[in-house]
C-alpha cells in the first residue's frame, strides 16, 4: 500500500459487518475502513488500520461509534420505472380475485401498459426518481430496473431512456433489463404468436445494437410466456449479446428454473414454485436464485423454498421485486425481515443475499457486494450496534449515512 492520505477514514464502528466466504459473515468489532477515489483501501480494527493509514487534512474522519458498517444494498429485481397506480385491482384481490384473473380480465400488468404508454419520458423519469430517494434513504446503492411496461417498441425505448436518465440524475447506479417479454401486448392477444416473432427477429436484436440494456428478462408462466416461446426470446437475446434472467415458477410450476439453466441465465426469479429437478439444474448451471418474499407477503401466496436451495448450495439471493401490482416494497431491510420471518433465513444469510449474492444476480460481485481492499466503496452506515438489529426491528429504517462510490452522499 501507498502513503497517499484517505479521502474518508470510518472509525471506532461497533462492527464492520461483511460477506467473506460462501455463507459467513464476517464481523470486525471496532471496526475502521479506509477509502481513496471511490475504492476501500484498508479495512480491519480500528487499532490496526490508523497504524497503516495516515489521514491528511482534506480526510473526512467519521466516528461510528456504536453503529455499524456494512455494504451497500443491492436490489437485483425491480420494476421501479411505471406509470399509474393499481389500487383498484389491489381491493379486487382483497375481495378474493386471484392475481392471473385479473390479469386475463385486461388488467394487471397490460392496465399498468395503458398508463406508462401515455406517460411522457419527463413523468417517468420524475415518478422513479421519488421511488429511488426513498430506496436509497433505505441504503440500496445500486438496483436493476426492467422495462416491459410499454410493450411496443417506442415505449421500450422510453422505458430504457427514462433508466439512463435516472442512472445521470441521482446516486443510486442502475443495472437496465430489456423486458419486452413481460406480457402480450393488447394489439397481440389474438396472434401471439407474431408477438414472439417480432421480439425474436426484430425487436431485441435491436435492443441489442443500442447498448440500452444489459439483460434480457421474461414472464415465463401458464397464460403468459410458454417456456419454448421463452426458450426462443432468450436465445434470440444470448444471440444480441444481452444476458439473461427468466421470471420463473412463480405462480404455478413450469419449469422456467430447468429452462434457466438450459439457456445458462444469470439468474432465475421467484422460484415459488420451482420443482427440485429445477434447483438441482440451477446448481450445476451456476444460476443464480433470486427471490422475492416481498411479491408473496403481497399477493398472499406461498413462499420460495430458499432453505432447500441454500442446503443444495445455491447461492441465493433477494430482492424487492419493487412494481405496482405484486409488491410495492422498495426497502431492503424490509426484505430481510420478511426473509427472515417468511423463508427462515438467518440474519447472517439475509444480509449475504441482500448484498454480495445479489451482486452475483447481476453480475456485479467483482465490484460491489462485499468491503474488501479493491471493492467501490459502497457502504452503509447504520444506528443500530448489532446487524441482527436489521431484521428485528422490522419496519424501522436502521440507514444513518449512506456512501457511495466513496462520497457521503446521505446524512
Ligand atoms: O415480478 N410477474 C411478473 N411481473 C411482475 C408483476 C408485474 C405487475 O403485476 O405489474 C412480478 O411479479
Ligand atoms: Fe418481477
Amino acid at each position: 500500500m501507498d502513503n497517499l492520505p484517505p479521502n474518508l477514514l470510518i472509525v471506532n464502528a461497533a462492527q464492520v459487518v461483511t460477506p467473506a466466504k460462501e455463507w459467513n459473515l464476517k464481523v470486525i468489532k471496532n471496526g475502521a475502513v479506509a477509502v481513496r477515489d471511490g475504492k476501500i483501501v484498508d479495512i480491519g480494527r480500528t487499532g490496526d488500520v490508523i497504524y497503516r493509514v495516515e489521514p491528511g487534512a482534506e480526510t473526512l474522519i467519521i466516528d461510528a461509534a456504536g453503529k455499524i458498517v456494512m455494504p451497500g444494498f443491492v436490489d437485483p429485481h425491480t420494476h421501479l420505472v411505471y406509470a399509474g397506480s393499481r389500487a383498484e385491482e389491489f381491493t379486487l384481490r382483497l375481495q378474493g380475485v386471484p392475481y392471473m384473473e385479473i390479469a386475463s380480465r385486461g388488467g394487471g400488468i397490460n392496465s399498468t401498459v395503458k398508463a406508462t404508454r401515455k406517460a411522457s419520458l419527463d413523468d417517468l423519469v420524475d415518478s422513479a426518481k421519488a421511488r429511488l430517494a426513498r430506496m436509497f434513504a433505505w441504503g440500496t446503492t445500486t438496483a436493476e430496473v426492467k422495462s416491459g411496461y410499454a410493450l411496443n417498441h417506442a415505449g421500450e425505448l422510453k422505458m430504457l431512456m427514462t433508466i439512463q436518465q435516472l442512472a445521470l440524475e441521482q446516486p443510486v447506479e442502475l443495472v437496465p433489463t430489456y423486458m419486452g417479454a413481460h406480457e402480450f401486448p393488447p394489439e397481440y392477444q389474438e396472434k401471439r404468436g407474431e408477438y414472439v416473432d417480432l421480439l425474436v427477429k426484430t425487436l431485441i436484436p435491436e435492443i441489442g445494437k443500442k447498448w440500452l440494456a444489459e439483460f434480457c428478462d421474461v414472464f415465463t408462466e401458464k397464460g403468459v410466456f410458454s417456456v419454448d416461446d421463452s426458450r426462443r426470446i432468450l436465445e434470440a437475446a444470448k444471440e444480441a449479446g444481452l444476458m439473461l434472467k427468466i421470471h420463473a415458477d412463480e405462480i404455478v410450476h413450469l419449469g422456467g428454473a430447468e429452462l434457466a439453466a438450459e439457456v445458462g441465465a444469470v439468474s432465475a426469479d421467484h422460484l415459488v414454485h420451482v420443482s427440485p429437478e429445477g434447483m438441482d439444474a440451477m446448481k450445476r448451471a451456476g444460476v443464480v436464485p433470486v427471490i422475492l418474499p416481498g411479491a408473496s407477503f403481497f399477493l398472499n401466496s406461498d413462499f420460495a423454498p430458499a432453505r432447500a436451495m441454500i442446503e443444495r448450495g445455491l447461492p441465493v439471493a433477494l430482492g424487492t421485486d419493487l412494481n405496482p401490482g405484486t409488491c410495492t416494497i422498495e426497502s431492503m431491510p424490509i426484505i430481510i425481515g420478511l426473509a427472515c420471518l417468511k423463508l427462515k433465513l438467518t440474519p447472517e444469510e439475509a444480509i449475504i443475499a441482500s448484498t454480495l449474492n445479489a451482486a452475483k444476480a447481476i453480475r456485479r460481485d467483482s465490484i460491489i457486494g462485499s468491503l474488501e481492499v479493491g471493492k467501490q466503496a459502497d457502504m452503509l452506515i447504520m444506528k443500530i450496534s448489532d446487524y441482527r438489529e436489521i431484521p428485528y426491528r422490522f419496519g424501522v429504517n436502521p440507514v444513518d449515512m449512506v456512501i457511495k462510490k466513496g462520497k457521503l452522499v446521505r446524512q
